[in-house]
């Protein structure tokens, strides 16, 4: 069938693959590039609803409206049943993401000039840590949005089974691989043989030693960076006297991409405001700012963006005038290893939860296929090399590897 495709329906990105001329292929979603954001901007003047890069531009524009991200955090939460307000009308979070899907499906269709009805979607191991109800819910919310959107048969892989698919056309031998998927909501990992002469096989279950996730990934690091080097500046840990800091959890919501909107309700405004003369007023200032302005997506873009620089600069300056005049940060390297420590422990930890679930030893793994987009920061790479000093890591294709796994294995299913 050619109506075929994988979706890699991601936290940060999507991708949608098909078969063309007999080989995996992922749609150039938007102009030369083959992965889309996954954000949402619904402007509010003219009723216009943009995708991807677009959205992203319109909100970086100030255009008047609202900017969604990071979507699929939701799923299988206390937000999976709940609404949010959009051009002033209560819109489920679901019929968002149905939004989203809508769109990279006809945008893959038109591009592509060809009906998709078939599809493989991934999922990530966990949506939600150790929780199977939870975890079922968060599947079966995503099979009625996809079966909303117009597929007509709908089958789930996990993420990292569908990266070492990928991985596997590059090798020669059989090998037992340890699959780490880093993205931006989770960090998913397999244990699987793979070997050329497996990959016609339709059930690869078999193959498969252990699966095992955590939902840690790129915007959590946002988070813990954001968390330790520019919300002090608004008030986080600070004294509000008698021995009291501003409640954390204020500053959790401000720098966490699917909580932001709650920020800019007069509840929370009010929980703000209930410390006026409590706190700092440099602070108080500032943090009132920030939430009538509407600037907490602007930090964290600006946190993202230090991450990434962080890779190849031991510090960066950013300007942080949009908050307060002339104000800005330095972020440094150790800054970045201090923030994102603990969640480094917690996914070495879960890879050796992984290895023991599949009865072998860091010394039985013969390869390492790192993907996902984290997986291009130095500080992963460092510490995924420091837990397997000896064992060949490949990190190529971090952005790819899943949608083009996700299509072969679509193809293996309906083809
Ligand atoms: N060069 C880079 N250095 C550090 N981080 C990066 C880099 N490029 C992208 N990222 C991070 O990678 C994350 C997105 O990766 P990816 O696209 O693999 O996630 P996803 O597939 O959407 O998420 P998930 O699979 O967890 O649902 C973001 O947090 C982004 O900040
Ligand atoms: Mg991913």
């Amino acid at each position: 069938m050619s109506n075929l495709c994988g979706i890699d329906f991601g936290t940060s990105n999507s991708t949608i693959g098909i078969l063309k001329d007999d080989k995996a292929k992922l749609v150039n979603l938007e102009g030369l590039s083959k992965t889309i954001p996954s954000a949402i901007f619904y402007e509010e003047d003219d009723n216009l609803t943009v995708y991807g890069r677009n959205a992203l531009n319109y909100y970086r524009e100030n255009y008047n409206g609202r900017l969604l991200r990071s979507l699929k955090s939701i799923l299988g939460t206390s937000l999976n049943n709940e609404k949010t307000f959009i051009r002033d009308t209560r819109i489920p979070f679901t019929d968002i993401i149905q939004d989203f899907f809508m769109h990279i499906k006809q945008q893959a269709e038109h591009i592509e000039q060809t009906n998709l009805d078939y599809a493989v979607i991934g999922r990530p191991i966990n949506f939600v840590d150790g929780d199977d109800i939870k975890n079922k819910l968060a599947q079966d919310t995503l099979e009625r949005i996809a079966r909303n959107a117009g597929f007509k048969d709908i089958a789930f892989q996990y993420e990292p089974i569908a990266a070492s698919l990928k991985y596997e056309q590059s090798l020669t031998n059989e090998e037992l691989v340890l699959i780490i998927d880093i993205g931006g909501g989770t960090t998913d990992i397999s244990v699987i043989n793979l070997s050329p002469k497996f990959t016609n096989i339709k059930d690869r279950n078999k193959h498969c030693l252990a699966n095992h996730g955590v939902h840690i990934g790129g915007t959590d690091f946002d988070k813990h960076l954001n968390l330790q080097s520019i919300m002090p500046l608004l008030g986080y840990n600070q004294s509000i006297g008698n021995n009291m800091i501003m409640p954390r959890h204020l500053y959790h919501d401000m720098s966490t991409w699917h909580r932001i909107n709650n920020i800019y309700t007069p509840e929370f405004k009010r929980s703000i405001m209930q410390f006026k003369k409590s706190l700092d007023p440099i602070y108080y200032n500032r943090v009132l700012d920030v939430i009538e302005d509407k600037l907490a997506s602007s930090i964290c873009f600006t946190v993202e963006e230090s991450k990434i620089e962080l890779s190849t600069d031991i510090s960066v300056n950013k300007d942080l005038s949009f908050i307060e005049h002339s104000l800005n940060v330095d972020i440094t390297q150790d800054d970045l290893s201090k923030a994102i420590n603990n969640d480094l422990q917690h996914i070495g930890i879960t890879i050796d939860e992984c290895l023991s679930q599949a009865q072998i030893t860091r010394d039985d793994i013969n390869s390492i296929f790192l993907t996902g987009g984290s997986s291009q920061m130095a500080l992963i790479k460092q510490y995924v090399n420091s837990l397997f000093p000896n064992t060949k890591i490949d990190n190529s294709d971090s952005l790819s590897s899943v949608g083009t796994g996700l299509v072969l294995d679509a193809i293996n299913k309906y083809k």
